[in-house]
């Protein structure tokens, strides 16, 4: 089990009842993944999942965590938005002086986490920094 002090939380679920929590939950039908079934190139291969994604019931499929990790080797994870797909990789905006731009300058690998894709796999990347 992991506890994690999230003391908002409290606000949200002071009418839910812990054992309501934990009820909360989607039945997901899972296909199969087997090798053969993934185009090789990475970018191709996000391009069919996000284009099944679009042309599925996902709200805001173009919508992902991403996680960076400071200098002194502190994770932290907020939602950006996918701004488009080209042949090096995702491209999102922020601004560089923010947190995860000075996260990123300090550190290029992150991971990102599109929760209508993700059931599919998981991304570590390594960002490329475009002043
Ligand atoms: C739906 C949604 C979309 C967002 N899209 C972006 C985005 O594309 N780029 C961005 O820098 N921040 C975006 N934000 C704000 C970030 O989640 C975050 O709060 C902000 O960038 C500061 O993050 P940081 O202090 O960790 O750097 C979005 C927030 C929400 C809720």
């Amino acid at each position: 089990m992991i506890l994690v002090s999230l003391w908002d939380i409290k606000q949200v679920s002071m009418s839910i009842q812990h054992k309501d929590i934990a009820a909360i939950r989607q039945d997901y039908v899972l296909g199969s993944l087997s090798e053969s079934d993934v185009d090789r190139n990475p970018v191709h291969q996000f391009k069919k999942w996000f284009d099944e994604a679009i042309h599925s019931e996902v709200i805001e499929p173009n919508a992902m965590v991403l996680s960076t990790v400071s200098s002194d080797q502190l994770p932290s994870s907020r939602v950006v938005l996918l701004k488009d797909i080209v042949a090096e990789g995702l491209v999102f905006f922020t601004n560089y002086e923010s947190r995860k731009g000075e996260d990123m300058k300090a550190n290029p690998h992150v991971a990102m986490l599109f929760f209508g894709l993700n059931y599919k796999g998981r991304s570590e990347l390594k960002v490329l920094l475009i002043l």
